[in-house]
């Protein structure tokens, strides 16, 4: 086996990664020669090359235009027929179980620096729900709600599909049923020294990452996934990221809109609060739309006014989106999928050549990742749908500042407060900066919209609430 592997990894270079082999025992070579046999070498060599042995130049089209979308308020009366029409279809296509929820929970969240998958991060403020939790109790209340199931798929890693599923079942999947719970892990690519040599982890494993939510497209297919939303008559994935709680999974405007247009991506889009605020910018260049990364898009764009002084290029995205199951079928054909990869410097652990464990200070390493933005330019028709920002969007990226937890959990108080005062009639106290001044938690099983808070009105009248106070509602 030693000389096959051997042979393989000298053409290009890479041989060292066998140099602790006659130290392993069989089952650790056994681990190292499936992980080495897995990877496409000709491939991988091409990456490295154009990666990370030298600097990619993005490539922006010179004809870049800001993708219309469709606005969170219509104006028109034709616009209005049509969300009027989008709602029911939406509500249709539910109720006939032809949508599923699609999570990407593969990541690593580094950046929250939390042990343990990042779907069991406890996020809500008075009952500590984690975000699998939560996004659970949405999925039960939207089946109840249009009597139909609505299978969930959640993307895992290697590096983490074992907690999580040891998580549902601990949790007895916070009531959903089983069957309709599917887990699959994505693939891995492997972490390169600023060399062009694939790092060692350990003397048995590679330094592996998960390929990026790009690699959901794919993991899809080649996991069964989307064979079983075949045979479940699903049309329609409502694709969302972990760590998002206020993403409604069931947005009926957006599922219908996405369908009457004949969309094969859809995608949610928030205005930007400036021109350089840290979100992927919705673009348009021959027809083709697309999100270009904040950090690609040229400054002249990026503060480019229209005559009224809002930005140009205001379309911000939350990663929220609509995807065909035919789409994804389609992309993924031929077992593969081509969508390009992104080079991300980052510190990357690894043995050295004297099998001593370094924990590099500064960035050492490339880690390649494709997103999955990168389908809608593939895509023959796309929708992009304008949503208030405090309704669909607070990620938790951080444990502090921008895009926090902190900042989350503000975000889902302030919320279920709103929906309270609209929709329940409550009188919410509030901060000198409007903010509300005490914490309200609603329960996704019961309130999964406005609506559901307003046919609770009599339940929830003469519970009204103090300053400080600290409410959930059930
Ligand atoms: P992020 O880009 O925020 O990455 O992922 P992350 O790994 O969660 O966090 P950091 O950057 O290490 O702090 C956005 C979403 O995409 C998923 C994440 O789980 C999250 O839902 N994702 C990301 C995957 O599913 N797989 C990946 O390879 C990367």
């Amino acid at each position: 086996m030693y000389d096959k592997l051997y042979h393989k990894l000298a053409i290009y270079g890479q041989e060292h990664l066998l140099r602790f082999w006659n130290e392993l025992t069989v089952d650790e070579q056994n681990v190292l020669a499936k992980q080495i046999n897995d990877i496409n070498w000709d491939e991988l060599n091409k990456l490295i090359k154009e990666y990370v042995l030298s600097k990619p130049k993005v490539n922006i089209p010179e004809n870049l235009e800001p993708a219309p979308h469709y606005p969170l308020n219509p104006e028109t009366t034709q616009l209005m027929d049509l969300y009027k029409k989008a709602l029911v279809e939406g509500k249709k296509l539910v109720s006939s179980g032809k949508v599923a929820a699609f999570t990407v929970a593969g990541g690593q969240g580094t950046r929250l620096g939390y042990e343990g998958p990042k779907g069991t991060y406890q996020i809500t403020p008075i009952k500590r729900k984690s975000l699998f939790q939560y996004f659970s109790e949405k999925i039960s209340r939207a089946s109840e709600k249009y009597s139909a199931i609505i299978p969930w798929y959640i993307m895992t890693s290697e590096m983490n599909y074992h907690e999580t599923v040891i998580f549902f079942e601990k949790n007895k999947y916070f009531g959903l049923d089983k069957e309709n719970v599917k887990f699959f892990n994505q693939g891995t690519m492997p972490a390169i020294g600023k060399d062009g040599k694939v790092l060692l982890e350990t003397k048995n494993s590679l330094a592996l990452s998960p390929n990026g939510h790009g690699g959901s497209l794919l993991a899809l297919r080649m996991s069964g996934a989307l064979s079983d939303m075949k045979k479940r008559g699903i049309d329609c994935i409502s694709y969302f990221q972990v760590d998002n709680p206020l993403v409604p999974i069931i947005d009926l405007l957006f599922i219908g809109l996405h369908h009457l247009c004949k969309s094969e991506m859809s995608s949610i889009m928030l205005s930007k609060t400036g021109p350089y605020e840290k979100l992927g910018n919705f673009c348009v260049s021959d027809g083709k739309t697309m999100i270009l990364e904040y950090s690609d898009l040229p400054a002249t764009l990026a503060e480019k006014r229209n005559s009224d002084d809002s930005l140009a290029f205001i379309a911000g995205s939350p990663a929220i989106h609509i995807i065909s199951r035919n789409f994804v079928q389609r992309l993924t054909r031929d077992d593969s999928i081509s969508l390009p990869w992104h080079r991300a410097d980052k510190k990357v652990p690894y043995i050295n050549g004297k099998g001593v464990k370094i924990v590099p200070e500064k960035e050492n390493a490339v880690k390649l990742e494709s997103f999955i933005f990168d389908a809608l330019p593939i895509a023959e028709k796309t929708v992009i749908l304008e949503a208030e920002r405090g309704k669909q969007f607070a990620p938790t990226k951080n444990k502090t500042g921008v895009d926090s937890v902190e900042s989350c959990k503000s975000m889902l108080i302030a919320r279920d407060a709103e929906w309270l005062e609209c929709y329940g009639g409550l009188r919410i106290p509030k901060k000198i900066d409007g903010a509300p001044d005490c914490v309200v938690e609603l329960s996704p099983k019961s309130f999964l919209d406005g609506e559901d808070v307003k046919v609770s009105k009599d339940r929830l009248k003469n519970k009204d609430i103090k300053s400080g106070d600290v409410k959930y509602y059930e």
